[in-house]
């Protein structure tokens, strides 16, 4: 269902969010620190988990990072190759990462989380702490809120497929019971045309 929709809308994803970022000075910076804090202890390796059409990808490689970007939609990743021909991009799911264990300094989950049912999340971050080296970091972002969302429509077109909405708390423990220590926790209002407060998680392997 994810994945259908996620080939449905590609392009106009590709087109509408391509300079997203560029609007939001605090999503740049928390992905300036994120950078940041994987190279201040000499990790150069990032997974780009649900990456879509590739733009996280090439943000964290202007700050010197190699990245892995992988999605379920094999239409974002075509979209991914041909924006960004230089970085690595590969269909894959994040429930069953097609890296070997202790592979990458960092993780980034970049709203990509948002569509995996909340029980199953605890099998996405058993893979997340698998591939990442020890020391190793996470970066989540997704909305908050504790529902579920069905969507029918999306970035011009008729979908269906859910969205759920995420407690920063929650997430929080399930990642320190999948070994994770939480070190950032942010929360910030809607902005532009979002509708639920935004939450950013970091947390170390
Ligand atoms: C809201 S988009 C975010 C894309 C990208 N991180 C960005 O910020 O532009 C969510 C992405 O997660 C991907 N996705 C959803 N479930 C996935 C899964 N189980 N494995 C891999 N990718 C998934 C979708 O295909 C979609 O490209």
């Amino acid at each position: 269902m994810t994945r259908t929709a996620y080939d449905a809308v590609a392009h106009s994803y590709a087109e509408l969010l391509r300079d997203e970022l560029s609007h939001k000075p605090l999503d740049r910076r928390l992905l300036d620190t994120f950078a940041d804090m994987v190279s201040a202890w000499g990790g150069t390796r990032v997974l780009d988990a649900g990456c879509g059409p590739g733009r996280v990808s090439e943000y964290l490689h202007g700050h010197g990072l190699t990245t892995v970007g992988i999605d379920v939609s094999a239409t974002m990743i075509d979209i991914a190759r041909r924006d960004y021909p230089a970085l690595q991009f590969d269909v894959g799911s994040i429930l069953d990462v097609n890296l070997a264990g202790g592979s990458v300094e960092g993780v980034v989950a970049w709203y990509s989380i948002i569509h995996t049912p909340p029980k199953l999340l605890t099998v996405v971050f058993a893979e997340f702490w698998r591939v990442l080296a020890p020391g190793g970091l996470l970066l989540l972002s997704f909305q908050v809120g504790d529902e579920r969302v069905r969507i029918e429509h999306a970035y011009g077109h008729a979908v269906a497929y859910d969205v759920y909405r995420l407690s920063p708390e929650e997430i929080s423990d399930k990642l320190c019971a999948n070994g994770f220590q939480v070190e950032v926790r942010v929360l910030r209002a809607p902005t532009g045309s979002e509708l639920q407060p935004q939450a950013y998680v970091v947390a170390r392997k």
